[in-house]
């Protein structure tokens, strides 16, 4: 009865929230899932299944706030976010070319379960991708993507015009659109190589790598991330 309401205010704080990318703004509404998005909107490369849009948001040219809700689907108790900036218009749809300038190295987020849940991350300042040099008026693309513990991701983006840091026109940053809710955690996702590329045709790298999952096996679910080209540090907090 009590879990029944307390899961029942949850999903209601979710459905009036409605919004993915609290800052600096979203797309558009791309939690639906129809005959044309079956298995769900959200997670369709590159941005969710909405197409590019000419009412953009502004961005500091210094880099700025991003943030976001991760909770709106089931199956995210842990998941990977990889923040990314495409840059221009001279893509498919008047988009950016391509997603593929990292923001921010990846992390983990650790949810208080696998059910939807509300909370809100909120990064205050993400900086420029690496190299990157932008101008008060180009054009960018912001892309959140959320990767489940099944590998497939939820993909948002928001479309941004570059200002100077102090243009009146950015919207404000505060406690109502960029906070940390307590019951989201984080963790730091760094990989372990079993064998360096290049290393011969030798079948050792694959014995080695099911010599140290074995050797360290702990449980049966270690045998199995075994299987895994990386070793991703964030799950150990899970064992
Ligand atoms: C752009 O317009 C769409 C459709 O009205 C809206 O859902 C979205 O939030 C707007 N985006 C921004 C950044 O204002
Ligand atoms: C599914 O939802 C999307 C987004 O609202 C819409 O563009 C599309 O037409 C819908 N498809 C069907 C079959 O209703
Ligand atoms: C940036 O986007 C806005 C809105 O879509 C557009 O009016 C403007 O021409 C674009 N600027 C450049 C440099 O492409
Ligand atoms: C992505 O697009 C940028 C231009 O925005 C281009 O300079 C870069 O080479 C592209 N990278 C890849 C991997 O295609
Ligand atoms: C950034 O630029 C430096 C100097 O040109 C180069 O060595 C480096 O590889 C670049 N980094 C990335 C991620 O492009
Ligand atoms: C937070 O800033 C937004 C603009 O980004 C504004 O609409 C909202 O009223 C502000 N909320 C508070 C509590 O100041
Ligand atoms: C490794 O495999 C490649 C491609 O199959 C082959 O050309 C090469 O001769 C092999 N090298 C060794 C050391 O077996």
């Amino acid at each position: 009865m009590l879990l029944s309401t307390i899961l029942s205010l949850a999903s209601a704080a979710l459905v009036s929230a409605h919004t993915i990318i609290t800052y600096p703004g979203w797309r558009g509404d791309n939690l639906v899932t129809n005959a044309s998005f079956p298995y769900g909107m959200q997670w369709m490369y590159p941005c969710g299944g909405i197409l590019p849009t000419q009412n953009r948001t502004f961005w500091p040219t210094t880099g700025g706030a991003v943030a976001f809700q991760p909770g709106w689907f089931q199956g995210h108790a842990t998941a990977f976010v990889y923040i990314n900036l495409g840059f221009g218009t001279d893509g498919p749809n008047g988009g950016p070319p391509n997603m593929s300038n990292p923001m921010v190295p990846p992390f983990q987020i650790l949810g208080p379960s696998k059910n939807p849940y509300p909370g809100t991350v909120c990064l205050p300042q993400v900086p420029l991708p690496v190299n990157a040099s932008v101008q008060a008026g180009d054009n960018a693309t912001i892309q959140v993507v959320e990767l489940a513990v099944h590998g497939a991701a939820l993909y948002s983006c928001v479309d941004i015009t570059f200002v100077e840091p102090n243009d009146p026109r950015l919207a404000d940053v505060n406690e109502s659109n960029c906070f940390n809710s307590n019951d989201i955690g984080y963790a730091d996702v760094y990989t372990l190589t079993v064998r360096a590329s290049g290393q011969g045709n030798t079948t050792s790298g694959a014995e080695h790598r099911f010599w140290y999952f074995r050797r360290h096996n702990k449980g049966s679910i270690l045998a199995y991330l075994g299987w895994m080209p990386v070793v991703l540090g964030g799950l150990w907090v899970l064992l």
